[in-house]
């Protein structure tokens, strides 16, 4: 089977961009729509029933654009939109929870596992609930650090604000020993760098979009729904509001040019 519908992802804005990133790096021929919503961003501070709420609705858009798959290329949304996303929709829906808990197990030795999110995500316990199911010899612990989103949409990613902050959030899970840490939040990739030297080196970062892409790339083979064209995919982006600032700090995100990008009205499912 040979099927060129794109890949449907969405965030809450522009976290999603690091997702789509990997997403076309381990799937290069794979055709892409991006929905950011940018008007209603964050999705962190708000309760689960608007988040669920807001995900149909991003849901609902990305589906008038024909995709043959869903990736929910946000923390926030994954950790409690997945099941009803799940009850609506017939078509495969990949969350960041099930991925980066899979891929923080195997990376960790000593079963010591931290994970930074929104404080939505945080609060549901989202991650220590999935890698707990999966090993429930494992120790988590888990930080929300609210300030890093809009670090990351700032691009401040070598201000010492920002090694500040990351020192305050932090600290306490480097005293926990951990050897694993779970970016569980589509916004913490921008922030990689200077994570990584405040918990030293002997702790590995978790992608978390890095790890959907894996899991993506396996459930479209798994779904014979694989694009087998060897030309290179087409992404499309689209967002429910364009502030001022957005296209630099998006090509931040992404790691390349965003040649357009489209508003798009989710009332009417209108551009
Ligand atoms: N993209 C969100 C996440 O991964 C962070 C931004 C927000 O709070 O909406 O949790």
């Amino acid at each position: 089977m040979n099927d060129k519908k794109p890949i449907g992802i969405f965030d809450s804005g522009i976290g999603g961009l690091t997702v789509a990133k990997r997403l076309s790096q381990t799937l290069p021929n794979e055709n892409i729509i991006y929905f950011g919503d940018t008007a209603r961003v964050p999705y962190g501070s708000k309760s689960n029933s608007t988040v669920i709420e807001y995900s149909i609705q991003d849901t609902n858009f990305l589906m008038s654009k024909d995709v043959k798959a869903i990736v929910v290329a946000c923390n926030t949304a994954s950790s409690v939109a997945i099941p009803e996303l799940k009850k609506h929709y017939d078509i495969p829906i990949i969350g960041m929870i099930e991925s980066g808990s899979v891929m923080a197990i195997e990376k960790s030795t000593n079963k010591r596992i931290g994970v930074i999110g929104t404080r939505a995500t945080i609060s549901n316990k989202a991650y220590s609930r999935e890698i707990n199911s999966i090993d429930p010899t494992v120790e988590v612990y888990e930080k929300a650090c609210p300030l890093f989103v809009p670090l990351a949409e700032e691009g401040w990613t070598d201000h010492k604000a920002t090694y500040e902050i990351v020192e305050e959030y932090l600290q306490e899970l480097k005293e926990l020993e951990i050897d694993t840490l779970v970016l569980g939040c589509t916004h913490y990739p921008i922030l990689f760098s200077v994570i990584q030297e405040f918990m030293g080196e002997n702790v590995t970062l978790i992608d978390s979009g890095i790890a959907a892409a894996r899991v993506v790339k396996e459930e479209i083979k798994n779904t014979d729904l694989e694009n087998e064209s060897d030309k290179n995919g087409v992404s499309e982006f689209y967002v429910s509001d364009i502030p001022t600032t957005f296209k630099k700090i998006a090509e931040l995100f992404l790691g390349k040019p965003i040649p357009d990008i489209k508003k798009v009205n989710l009332e009417t499912l209108t551009v």
